[in-house]
């Protein structure tokens, strides 16, 4: 499978952070926002990875990033020149995709918690499958409704009465006909092609299911100055009381077997002296004794 990472749009929310600084390398504790996304495609276990962001950005996420391949990775990169919306993604990134499934993430989502996407991305075969969480305001969000078997029946875009608490958050996989059917969108009122849009294309055609995650789950969309503080609340307190560090591409990328212990090594050669080092130094050890 594929991966894509939304890194463009306004980020007018955040203004004026985001006046001279792409939202999702804003800081979220410790780490740049789009670290968040990327550990949750690695979890999923996609290691081919595109990164959509805007021309002015793009050279720093290259910067950040590089072409991925300290992590086990294959990066690559594609400019969005104008925010035209969530599913031009799949028409700009149609020859990346090829023949393959994907998965996309938006670039400011975070998700903690066992998802099991590991076994998720792998039973995957076709159609769409978005991942929807419960939350308190719905109306903010796309919506689905829901048959008590758990089957979709409806999706709405920021709906007045929400017909389910669950909203569609910023992680979703599709088949190959993603491409084709993003081709067939008409821009919305606002001038973008909506993932909405794309997501009741497949529901229409009885081929989107969801998954409905859990009470153990935290889902975090950092687009406003609150959520954005929070976010990075959040990912200290854990981190505070817990060992393990959340969204940290190093690690995962060392326990999903994408590089090997001796690559491990050379990455923190690479990093100053730095709390940061010092747990993956600890994860290196640990790591060590396990295997
Ligand atoms: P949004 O939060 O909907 O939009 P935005 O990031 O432009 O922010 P604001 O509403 O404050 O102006 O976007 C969700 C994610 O998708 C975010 O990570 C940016 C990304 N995105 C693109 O890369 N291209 C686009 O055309 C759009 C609409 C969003």
């Amino acid at each position: 499978m594929k991966g894509i990472i939304l890194a463009g749009g306004r980020g007018t929310r955040l203004y004026p952070l985001t006046n001279i600084v792409s939202k999702q390398l804003l800081t979220v504790y410790e780490k740049p926002l789009i670290y968040y996304s990327l550990s949750t495609l690695m979890l999923g276990g996609v290691r081919d990875i595109a990164l959509i962001s805007t021309p002015e950005d793009i050279p720093r996420y290259k910067e950040l990033l590089g072409n991925g391949r300290k992590w086990g990775l294959k990066l690559t990169y594609f400019v969005q020149d104008k925010p035209r919306g969530i599913a031009e993604a799949f028409i700009i990134c149609k020859d990346f995709i090829g023949n393959s499934t994907v998965s996309m993430i938006l670039g400011d989502n975070i998700f903690y918690g066992n998802m099991r996407l590991k076994e998720v991305y792998a039973n995957f075969e076709e159609g769409a499958l978005v991942f929807t969480y419960p939350v308190k305001n719905p109306e903010r969000y796309g919506v689905v409704e829901l048959e008590k078997n758990g089957k979709v029946i409806g999706i709405e875009e920021k709906p007045d009465n929400p017909k389910s608490k669950y909203a569609v958050t910023g992680l979703y996989i599709y088949d190959n006909k993603v491409v084709e059917y993003a081709k067939n969108l008409i821009p919305s009122d606002r001038g973008e092609l909506e993932i909405t849009d794309l997501n009741r294309y497949y529901l229409k055609r009885g081929e989107l299911e969801v998954n409905l995650l859990g009470r153990g789950i935290a889902w975090i969309d950092a687009g406003t100055a609150s959520s954005l503080h929070e976010a990075g609340s959040f990912v200290k307190s854990v981190e505070k009381r817990q060992f393990y560090k959340i969204g940290c591409p190093e690690e995962i990328a060392l326990r999903m077997g994408f590089i090997d212990t001796n690559g491990f090594s050379k990455l923190l050669e690479e990093i100053p002296n730095c709390d940061y080092r010092d747990y993956l130094l600890e994860i290196y050890n640990e790591f060590n004794q396990e295997v």
